[in-house]
């Protein structure tokens, strides 16, 4: 299992390129599926995720040929299995993505439950109620959602609680379907947004996408198309939170200031100066230490529950004290004891954590548990006294391209080790 390790202190400058979203490519491969023709993503980034999904369709004899690199082609006609087995799907919950499409697109579906997470029990209900207001006879047994359908039928469908995915795959069903459908509560994501300009792009007629109220007027079929996956929010807002710790200044290439909206509010009130143009974003904290800042997680335009452990080490090390209320997960804390062994003064009450700002860090070995949990560490290590050794950075490789990469090229003092080494 690697290990990252950091020594603390470096003030981070310069200009990195931000990444294709993780969270949009992951719907974009599995809505390919939909499509009777090839399907072509551009700016798809190297993750473990992506590679899960990509090996997920794979193993339902799906052909995917990656391009230079950088483009992956995806050949839906060549599907033979409609089958999502669990020693894939429970490696990465993203995998119910398939769900929607090959329901839609076959009229069956076999999908692993994804189980449990460390950040919460994250159940499928309101994806599964959904599917079967469309039309889907769907049976739960040994931990498979086993679904049928002939053409699903569209209807109104209102969600009780706002979510990414479940919006996500219900409208992707809804793209094939008999007739209009209507999503109240949708999620709201730049994702989301995303997927409904690649369904589009397909021959999809989809609206609304961005508010809470999706309308869908399903087409009989869908064909190939190429698209480029939008960049990823969490990462810039990740490394623009690492530049506003170590009072450093960054150009991000290739972000998009508007989905980033109550992420730079906060840099703002932490005492940063930022500037942005048509794609790209800029920090600069002109060496100041960070006056702490109050963060409450919601669904998207509200501050994004993907960067409250990256804000958590932001106020453990700013002038004053932070509450953060995590409201989208019920067990998203896991990074406070790691930071607490750093020396951060974090009291835990309940969905809030209190912080306490403190001068210095000191230098750790911590362990990573969830994928933003483990960003979090990184930029604690940033500014620590001494060495930081995050140990299983499998969590971080999911969703950040080559991050000792770009930390390096702005100047951090990072690199990898392989497991047993030192
Ligand atoms: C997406 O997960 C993201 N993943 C997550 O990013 C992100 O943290 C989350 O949205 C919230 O923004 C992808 O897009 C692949 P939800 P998702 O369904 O869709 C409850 C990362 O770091 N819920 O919006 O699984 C659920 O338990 C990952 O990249 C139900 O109760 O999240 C949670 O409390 C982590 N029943 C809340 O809704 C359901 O059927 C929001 O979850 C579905 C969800």
């Amino acid at each position: 299992m690697d290990q990252l390790a950091i020594t603390g202190g470096a003030r981070l400058a310069g200009e990195i390129r931000v990444s294709g979203a993780k969270n949009a490519a992951l719907p974009a491969l599995a809505a390919a599926l939909l499509a009777d023709g090839p399907v072509t993503l551009a700016n798809v980034p190297h993750l473990n995720d992506v590679t899960t999904m990509i090996a997920l369709l794979g193993r339902m004899g799906v052909t995917v040929t990656v391009h230079d690199g950088l483009r992956i082609e995806v050949d839906p006609n060549s599907l033979e299995d409609c089958r999502a087995p669990y020693e894939l799907v429970k490696t990465m919950r993203a995998s119910i993505l398939v769900l929607g499409p090959l329901l839609a697109r076959h009229g069956r579906a076999e999908v692993s439950l994804p189980g449990g997470c460390a950040i919460g029990a994250r159940p499928v209900d309101l994806h599964v109620e959904g599917l079967r207001a469309l039309g889907a006879r769907i049976e739960i047994e040994d931990g498979y959602i086993h679904a049928e359908a002939g053409r699903l039928h569209g209807c109104e469908l209102l969600l009780d609680k706002v979510t990414v995915t479940g919006t996500e795959n219900l409208m992707m069903a809804a793209a094939l379907a008999e007739g209009e459908t209507v999503i109240e509560n949708a999620a709201r994501e730049p994702e989301v947004c995303d997927l409904a300009a690649f369904l589009n792009s397909m021959g999809a007629r989809i609206s609304g996408a961005g508010s809470d109220r999706i309308v869908i007027r399903g087409v009989p079929r869908l064909q190939g198309t190429q698209y480029r996956v939008l960049p990823d929010r969490i990462e810039a807002g990740t490394f623009l939170v690492a530049a506003a710790m170590t009072g450093g200044r960054v150009r991000l290439r290739e972000a998009r200031a508007q989905d980033l909206g109550a992420i730079l509010a906060k840099l703002r009130e932490a005492g940063a100066a930022i500037d942005s143009g048509p794609d790209w974003v800029a920090l600069d904290m002109g060496g100041r230490r960070p006056q702490a800042v109050d963060i409450s997680t919601a669904p998207f335009p509200g501050f994004a529950t993907d960067m409250q452990a990256q804000f958590m080490a932001l106020d453990a090390i700013a002038r004053g004290v932070g509450t953060i209320s995590e409201n989208v997960f019920e067990n998203r804390f896991m990074h406070a004891p790691e930071l607490q062994r750093m020396g951060a003064d974090i009291r835990l009450e309940g969905h809030t954590a209190v912080v306490r700002g403190v001068e210095r860090l000191r230098g750790a070995p911590v362990m990573a548990t969830d994928l933003r949990a483990s960003a979090g560490l990184v930029l604690a290590g940033l500014v620590a006294e001494g060495e930081t050794v995050v140990d299983r950075i499998y969590h971080i490789d999911r969703g950040y391209e080559c991050i000792e990469e770009k930390l390096r090229q702005l100047g951090a003092q990072i690199r990898r080790l392989a497991r047993g080494s030192r």
